[in-house]
């Protein structure tokens, strides 16, 4: 025991007043302690508690003097005490208190470093009262906020202005309030300074900074053209003049020797733990680019002790795209609603161009009469029927494809030998004599003495394939466009009929315009269905390529 006090002593070089053992009980004494309170303006203040109720509010007086602004102090919080706060407060228990706010100035020796301290924790710390140079320092009394350090259950002793602690713990890192006892004109005064407490573990850092993230070799994923944060942390060693630093640099590729300072914003520091703090700093790349994600960047974090630092790398961000269009939901909606618009618009049109170029089967030869239901206005004149009976003789009969196509060639030589003879007469010929279909023929076809327009049905109904002939005449023709309306009407209900036009020498759907509108159906179905064009004063090439075509398009068997 004896040693050890002594080793006490010699380490503790401070304590050597000889006065740590336990304090001897003291306290201010009188009735009620004494409630009048002599403060100095801009220190820390507490409204005194009551012993059997930790929860006391004090209020000034309504009535006071000068119609005072209403105050109330609650006794566990601490305040910066104003001259404005002067007068006489009142508890719920009706308990009165004084308190009286001397300026600064009227003090004859006010310094404001007395007013706050810093110990180091876990060794023996010294408090002085402040204003000792210029008081009668005989009785102080200590208070650690509302509790007299002699009634702590520790090792410490007032002696005139001094508290010494024996051991500084990190709770007495608080306000100490010492008092000092005045009695003016028979009136007991309080005259109570304070002390802010600081308790330090240290005063220089021990320990170089450790950075926490990003981790080593860990590479950081962005989106080009958008702002990122290279982001910093580093735990840092407690430290009373300031010396830690984190910084970020940026180096080309692998050159780790030219390094380029970063400019960061000013840190985020947060105390860790009692002996640590918690440094994060932040670099903003405003637009990722692609020069970014060739840098090198290094965050080092740095104190009096030491250094370390952390490289990363930036990498490009898989994007997924359809989020960010589904992240737009009006937009999205939008577009869905405008297809919408637009398909029921057009949902005539997209029925024919689906049913007429993709084939939904066709009818079997067995089922039908016709292979081939052509459709024209044509009344052939005297010359033109004899020509007509001319090629009828140098043409034949061609089943197989090759001789097919040289017959077509054939034609086209034919025809540009005679460009007078109309594409409704050859097409007859060639489809019906040359190529052996079934053809059906309106004027030819159709058995005297019936209902037109049942019978016109009724015969696009026996055909595989109708084939309309379009010129000024027939599109002014009522009976000819009620055959293309029935086609038409036919090919919606029914994908197996196959609808073609031919357009005959610059005929076309915006060209023509005949007298009696045509029917809205019609006039939108010409201008989607499959169609072929006719000009009998093209080359031979062309010629032989509508052949081709049309041999394409008519059924194979
Ligand atoms: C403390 O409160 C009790 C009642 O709660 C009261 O009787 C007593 O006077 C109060 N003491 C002081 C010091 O205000
Ligand atoms: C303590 O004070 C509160 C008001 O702050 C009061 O309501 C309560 O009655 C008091 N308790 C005692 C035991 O006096
Ligand atoms: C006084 O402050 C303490 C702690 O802040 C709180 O718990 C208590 O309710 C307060 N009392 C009053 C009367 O406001
Ligand atoms: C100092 O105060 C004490 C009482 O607290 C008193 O007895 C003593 O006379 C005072 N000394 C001076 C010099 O005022
Ligand atoms: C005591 O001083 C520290 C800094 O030294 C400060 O952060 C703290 O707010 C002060 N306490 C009061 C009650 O003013
Ligand atoms: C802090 O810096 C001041 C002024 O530079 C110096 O006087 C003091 O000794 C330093 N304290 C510590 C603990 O290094
Ligand atoms: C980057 O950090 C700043 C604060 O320094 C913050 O305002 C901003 O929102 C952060 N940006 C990103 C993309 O995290
Ligand atoms: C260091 O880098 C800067 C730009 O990052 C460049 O201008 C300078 O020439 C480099 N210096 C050396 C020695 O590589
Ligand atoms: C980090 O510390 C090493 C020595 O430990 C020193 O050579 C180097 O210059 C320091 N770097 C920085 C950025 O302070
Ligand atoms: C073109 O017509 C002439 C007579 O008008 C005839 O001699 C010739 O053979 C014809 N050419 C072809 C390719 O039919």
């Amino acid at each position: 025991m004896q040693t050890e006090c002594v080793l006490l002593y010699f380490i503790f070089p401070v304590i050597t007043n000889g006065c740590c053992m336990k304090s001897p009980q003291k306290e201010m004494t009188g009735p009620l302690q004494n409630q009048n309170f002599r403060v100095v303006e801009g220190e820390i203040f507490m409204m005194p508690c009551n012993k059997s109720n930790k929860s006391v509010m004090w209020s000034r007086n309504k009535d006071d003097k000068k119609e005072k602004k209403h105050l109330s102090f609650n006794c566990t919080e601490m305040f910066i005490t104003e001259v404005e706060h002067s007068g006489i407060y009142k508890s719920q228990t009706g308990s009165i208190l004084t308190l009286q706010v001397m300026e600064k100035t009227s003090l004859g020796c006010y310094r404001p470093s007395e007013s706050s301290r810093i110990l180091l924790a876990f060794a023996g710390g010294m408090i002085k009262c402040p204003g000792h140079t210029c008081s009668n320092n005989t009785d102080v009394v200590w208070y650690k906020r509302n509790k007299a350090v002699s009634k702590e259950r520790r090792e410490s002793c007032e002696e005139m202005e001094h508290l010494q602690l024996c051991t500084v713990d990190v709770k007495d890192d608080t306000v100490f309030f010492c008092d000092r006892k005045i009695i003016e004109q028979g009136v007991m005064w309080s005259f109570r300074r304070a002390v802010n407490v600081t308790v330090i573990p240290h005063l220089k850092a021990r320990t170089p900074p450790k950075i926490t993230y990003p981790l080593a070799d860990v590479i950081e994923e962005v989106v080009l053209g958008r702002p990122h944060n290279l982001t910093c942390k580093a735990d840092f060693d407690f430290e009373v003049n300031i010396s830690r630093k984190v910084q970020w640099f940026m180096s080309q590729g692998d050159n780790m020797e030219n390094m380029t300072l970063l400019h960061t914003e000013r840190p985020q520091e947060s105390r860790d733990t009692f002996r640590s703090f918690k440094v994060i700093q932040i670099a903003n790349i405003k637009e990722v680019t692609t020069h970014h994600l060739n840098h090198m960047y290094t965050c080092v974090a740095s104190n009096t002790v030491g250094n370390s630092s952390v490289t990363t790398r930036l990498k490009q961000k898989k994007q997924v795209k359809w989020p960010s269009l589904l992240g737009y939901p009006i937009a999205c909606f939008l577009l869905v609603a405008g297809l919408g618009i637009t398909l029921r618009v057009k949902w005539l049109e997209v029925q024919l161009i689906c049913r007429s170029h993709f084939l939904f089967g066709t009818y079997r030869k067995e089922d039908t009469d016709f292979d081939v239901f052509l459709s024209h206005v044509w009344k052939p004149s005297s010359s033109e029927v004899e020509r007509d009976l001319f090629f009828s003789t140098i043409s034949g009969p061609y089943h197989d494809a090759e001789e097919c196509l040289s017959s077509v060639e054939m034609l086209g030589a034919a025809e540009a030998n005679a460009t007078q003879r109309p594409i409704e007469v050859m097409l007859t010929e060639v489809i019906e004599d040359q190529w052996r279909y079934r053809l059906c023929l309106l004027e030819r076809d159709l058995l005297p003495g019936g209902a037109y327009t049942d019978d016109v049905v009724m015969m696009i109904k026996r055909s595989r394939t109708l084939i309309c002939v379009l010129s000024a005449d027939y599109l002014t023709d009522s009976n000819a466009v009620f055959v293309l309306d029935a086609g038409i009407k036919a090919l919606l209900q029914d994908s197996a009929l196959k609808l073609l036009l031919v357009w005959t020498n610059g005929a076309s759907a915006s060209h023509i315009h005949p007298d009696l509108p045509l029917p809205k159906l019609v006039q939108r179905a010409l201008k989607v269905l499959p169609s072929l064009d006719w000009c009998s004063d093209t080359s031979s090439a062309d010629t032989s390529r509508f052949w081709t075509s049309l041999r394409r398009i008519l059924p194979k068997d």
